[in-house]
């Protein structure tokens, strides 16, 4: 898809990624709030992703490698489901984890 890009989380995005997460009925305030996502952006750089389109935030996804190497929240905007935005969003947060935990993969 054309402008399609994904990047790390930026506290600007949040309003954006909180709107995508309650589309999804994924939203949790305790948390998924300004702060926590602040404090998880800066001490796992790229943990907490961002699909783009044109630099518009139209889906997120989250990645822990602390317990167990977590992936979740993923949530596409509704306008833009069903055009890969989801895969990618897997594949980045797959990436990630296999960079951060070299035994960590995905079921086939
Ligand atoms: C699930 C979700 C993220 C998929 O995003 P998307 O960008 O539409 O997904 P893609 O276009 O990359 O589709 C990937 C594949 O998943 C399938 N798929 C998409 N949504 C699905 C769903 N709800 N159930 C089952 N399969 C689904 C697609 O058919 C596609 O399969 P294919 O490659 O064989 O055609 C999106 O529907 C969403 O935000 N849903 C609400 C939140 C949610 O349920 N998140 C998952 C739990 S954390």
């Amino acid at each position: 898809m054309d402008g399609l890009e994904v990047r790390a989380y930026r506290t600007s995005d949040f309003p954006q990624v909180k709107e995508i997460l309650e589309l999804g009925n994924l939203y949790w305030a305790l948390s998924d709030n300004a702060e926590s996502f602040r404090k998880q952006a800066e001490e796992r750089p790229g943990s907490i992703l961002v699909a783009t389109v044109d630099q518009r935030p139209v889906g997120t996804q989250i990645v822990v490698e602390s317990f167990l190497p977590l992936m979740f929240r993923l949530a596409v905007h509704p306008d833009y489901r069903g055009k890969g935005i989801g895969k990618l969003l897997l594949s980045a947060g797959e990436a990630y984890l296999k960079a951060k935990v070299p035994q960590a993969s995905t079921p086939k």
